[in-house]
């Protein structure tokens, strides 16, 4: 039964100092919260990839991908709320669930936050290129994109996805945050660039382009669904600052459902017109699908808008799944899982230094080396076992728990978090056998890691 020790409610109370984080957000906040984390390479880059798979059916499988998200959220954000102290859903499993599935759960994770940072260093980086390539600034072409990303072209090293990742640990290393200001402002310069996308380019739609709709089927659609699922990843942030918001019972469920409603009505409109303006085929080749598409428009003025956009919109999604990252193995190495120096906080910034260097380094190179469609694919899968795990949890703990407070309880149950469990799954179903594969033995070094190491050290050992 060791594998299910867990912390108690009290000392994870106790571990966070007794200190409550002030009740300040509404619903605006969390939404603008939701849209800041949510909007990036997903809509930005991957379009090209589900435009490939989907064709013009690139609509249908948003849709699709929204409302998996929607029914996961409902369910993360109940158990997210049910221990009110801040941190990832690893902290709550550990307490509620044990330690095994509390490790499984945070090691998932690593594959959400860790390696959706090099996704998007990879698509900042794509975007940068088509930026100067305005001014006629070139990079030579081993160090633009990672080896084999690019058809036909001997690719190297991403090296501007390796640097923005750098700029990024330095800045979480010496301890910077996103304030709610600077995310206001990302916002609002991504939700712009978004309806200029659309605004603009709807003027240049060759209809004709929309036939056939669905070139590859309903299985094309659905492939493009979990692909797409990335460009929703980052609504979590919502249900992840339960413990700050005024009326947890209803902003929550309303926050996570307009940023994705806001985001998914967007993206649509994206994915409708830039599959108007060229036939979907031709996105197969670039790294900047949507200022592409207005190139091809010839409106050079506003692509160059849109990479500017882009690139500093990127930038905040970025910072936020890192952070994720560094707060997680922190976590998991206080509680003795991980090596304690991974806890340890600089005597001056007091951020967790090393552990913040290690993200930066690994996830960097990873962004640098690995071509963007594989980093995608394996970041949903991570994703979505994680959530489905999560959904899981909720109904146990409903049974388990009944009378553990929850700021938040998901509706429906147990049909949400059935339904939730059925989409992430049938997602999961859709992505890649190699995908598969790679997931697997991540998960298998996960539980190799766990009994080699970890188990022994956990703090909790020999404890009851
Ligand atoms: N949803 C985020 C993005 O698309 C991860 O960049």
């Amino acid at each position: 039964m060791s594998l299910f020790r867990r912390k108690t409610v009290e000392c994870m109370l106790d571990g966070a100092g007794g200190v409550r984080l002030r009740k300040t957000l509404g619903v605006v906040d969390l939404t603008f919260l939701g849209i800041g984390a949510i909007i990036g390479t997903g809509i930005f880059v991957l379009t090209g990839t589900g435009a490939t798979q989907a064709g013009p059916a690139l609509t249908i499988a948003f849709v699709v991908a929204a409302i998996a998200c929607c029914l996961a959220g409902l369910a993360y954000a109940e158990f997210a709320s049910s221990i009110p102290v801040a941190g990832s859903v690893y902290t709550y499993s550990y307490a509620t669930l044990g330690e095994l599935p509390a490790w499984i759960i945070g090691w998932d994770l690593m594959l959400e936050y860790g390696l959706a940072a090099s996704a998007v260093s990879v698509g900042w980086s794509g975007y940068l290129q088509s930026l100067l390539a305005g001014f006629d600034i070139a990079l030579p072409i081993a160090l633009t994109a990672a080896p084999g990303a690019v058809p036909g072209q001997t690719t190297c090293f991403n090296l501007l996805a390796f640097l923005v990742m750098m700029f990024i640990t330095t800045l979480l290393s010496i301890g910077v945050q996103e304030s709610s200001r600077v995310n206001n402002l990302m916002v609002a310069i991504k939700v712009g660039v978004v309806l200029l996308v659309v605004g603009v380019g709807a003027f240049h739609v060759t209809p004709r382009n929309w036939q056939p709709f669905m070139p590859h089927g309903w299985s094309g659609v659905f492939g493009a669904a979990a692909i797409m699922f990335f460009a929703f990843i980052g609504f979590d942030a919502v249900s992840g600052a339960a413990e700050e918001v005024k009326h947890p019972k209803r902003d929550i469920p309303v926050g996570i459902a307009a940023s994705l409603l806001i985001c998914a009505t967007l993206y649509v409109a994206v994915a409708g017109v830039v599959t108007g303006i060229v036939p979907y085929t031709e996105f197969a080749n670039t790294s900047h699908p949507v200022s592409y598409a207005l190139q091809a428009a010839r409106q050079n003025w506003v692509a160059g808008f849109i990479d500017l956009g882009a690139v500093l919109g990127m930038v905040t999604v970025i910072l936020v799944m890192s952070y994720g990252q560094t707060r997680v193995i922190y976590a998991m190495s206080r509680d003795g899982l991980l090596p304690a120096r991974l806890s340890r906080l600089h005597p001056r910034f007091a951020t967790p230094f090393l552990a913040t260097w290690s993200v930066g380094l690994v996830f960097g190179l990873i962004g640098a080396l690995v071509p963007l469609n594989v980093l995608a694919e394996v970041i949903n899968m991570g994703t979505l076992a994680a959530f489905s795990m999560v959904s899981i949890a909720v109904l146990v703990l409903r049974r388990t728990h009944p009378a553990l407070p929850r700021a938040f309880r998901c509706p429906g149950v147990p049909l949400v978090p059935i339904l939730a469990v059925a989409a992430c799954g049938f997602l999961m179903l859709n992505l890649k056998p190699v995908t598969w594969l790679a997931f697997l033995t991540w998960l298998t070094i996960g539980l190799g890691v766990y009994f080699g190491y970890a188990r022994s050290r956990s703090k909790l050992a020999g404890q009851r």
